[in-house]
């Protein structure tokens, strides 16, 4: 297998030590292909809705007019997307800088799913801790869960769905070539191997195309056959050339591979060796849910504050003191607007939260609104 961890909100100058959320990639190369687990160390996002991602990710990115970090544009989008807060709650707290990469989780953050020969499905989130493994959900519990279990701002809580150990992940060797074996690694969502699939969460979907188009651009259109993106099984498809092109020499021709005699289907060479599809490893059908699917991105009755009031309370005097602080310290170069909304986004989490941040933002910024006047007039 291999892993790759890298930064949101930091570019290519960004230190080990700065508070953002990190990547977290890991393939394994298994007899049947590359299964990727694209993640964070986090286990929601930012958004539930796909198509905000760009405008996210712009305001998480340095401004393009000064390349300078630029904390109203951060503070702006969340201001106006509460359905940030539980993912800004987990950034701002001590969590936003783990320690080091040995010392932090990894987590698919998306439901996604597994089916077995009888095609029955069960969706499951994926989590890489020391000693533990995933959690699982089944298609019968999801439909009638208090929380959607499709919405990456949302976690589900362990006392509805405990993790089961699957096994042990052990990162033991560094690259020897950084370029080849690193800088061009593909991880994308979409790659699956049998057993493994998404599930309806509207961003997974979109993720599910964009990485393969961000590589197509970045590596080639033959990315894939790049070392280290490779399969370790014998590919069969229908597709061949194009540039770089480099899978097979021509003494390894064979159909279905690069040189392979036939660039067509339907044919009439199986007996040859020309690839048919496998019934063995065809997925279930996925089933459409109006909920999930269709008008989800409308959060004007979700809650958004619970899981993060929540988090926050299991946090000591120390730690709550310290993602206060750093709220407010960030709070100082935002316009006063966004600062009032903010707070109220606190109070609507925790009372506590609010009055802190709120009391952090006066102590700091010599202006702001308190807590209580926020909490009277939200
Ligand atoms: C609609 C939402 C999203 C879109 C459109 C998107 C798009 C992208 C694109 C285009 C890349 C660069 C791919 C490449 O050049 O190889 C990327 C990288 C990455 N994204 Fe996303 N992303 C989204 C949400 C997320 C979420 C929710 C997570 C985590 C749960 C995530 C984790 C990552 C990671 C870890 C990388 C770096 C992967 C690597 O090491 O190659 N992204 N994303």
């Amino acid at each position: 297998m291999v892993a790759r961890f890298s930064t949101v909100a930091g570019g290519q100058d960004s230190a080990d030590n700065l508070r953002d959320v990190r990547g977290f990639s890991v393939r394994f190369y298994t007899e049947e292909g590359n299964w990727d687990m694209v993640g964070n160390n986090t286990p929601v996002f930012f958004i539930r809705e796909p198509s905000k991602f760009p405008d996210f990710i712009h305001t998480q990115k340095k401004d393009p007019r000064n390349n300078l970090v630029n904390w109203q544009n951060r503070w702006e989008f969340w201001a106006n997307h509460p359905q940030s807060f539980h993912q800004v709650t987990i950034l701002l707290s001590d969590r936003g800088i783990p320690y080091s990469y040995r010392h932090m989780n990894g987590y698919s953050s998306h439901t996604l799913s597994f089916y077995n020969e009888r095609g029955e499905r069960v969706w499951v989130k994926w989590h890489f801790k020391t000693n533990q493994g995933i959690r699982n959900l089944t298609d019968e519990q999801a439909r009638h869960y208090h929380i959607n279990p499709f919405d990456l701002t949302k976690v589900w809580p362990h006392a509805d769905f405990p993790l089961m150990e699957i096994g042990q992940l052990e990162l033991n060797r560094n690259p020897d070539n950084y370029f080849a074996q690193v800088e061009q690694l593909a991880f994308s969502p979409s790659n699956f191997v049998p057993g493994i699939s998404g599930s309806p969460d509207r961003v997974l979907q979109s993720r599910l195309w964009a990485y393969a188009d961000a590589h197509r651009y970045r590596l080639s259109v033959n990315y894939q056959q790049i070392e280290v993106n490779r399969p370790r099984c014998p590919v069969s498809n229908y597709q061949r050339d194009g540039l770089m092109a480099a899978a097979a020499s021509p003494g390894e021709a064979r159909e279905g591979g690069q040189y392979a005699l036939t660039n067509f289907y339907p044919n009439d060479r199986a007996a040859e060796g020309a690839p048919v599809p496998d019934a063995s490893v065809v997925e279930p059908p996925m089933p459409l849910e109006q909920e999930a699917w269709v008008n989800y991105h409308d959060n004007r009755d979700e809650d958004n504050f619970s899981q993060a009031g929540e988090l926050y309370r299991l946090f000591d005097e120390g730690q709550r003191e310290r993602l206060a602080r750093v709220f407010a310290t960030t709070l100082q170069e935002v316009t006063a607007g966004v600062r009032q909304r903010v707070i109220a986004q606190c109070c609507a989490a925790d009372e506590d939260y609010g009055r802190r941040v709120a009391q952090a933002c006066r102590e700091g910024a010599g202006e702001s609104a308190t807590a209580e006047q926020t909490l009277n007039n939200p």
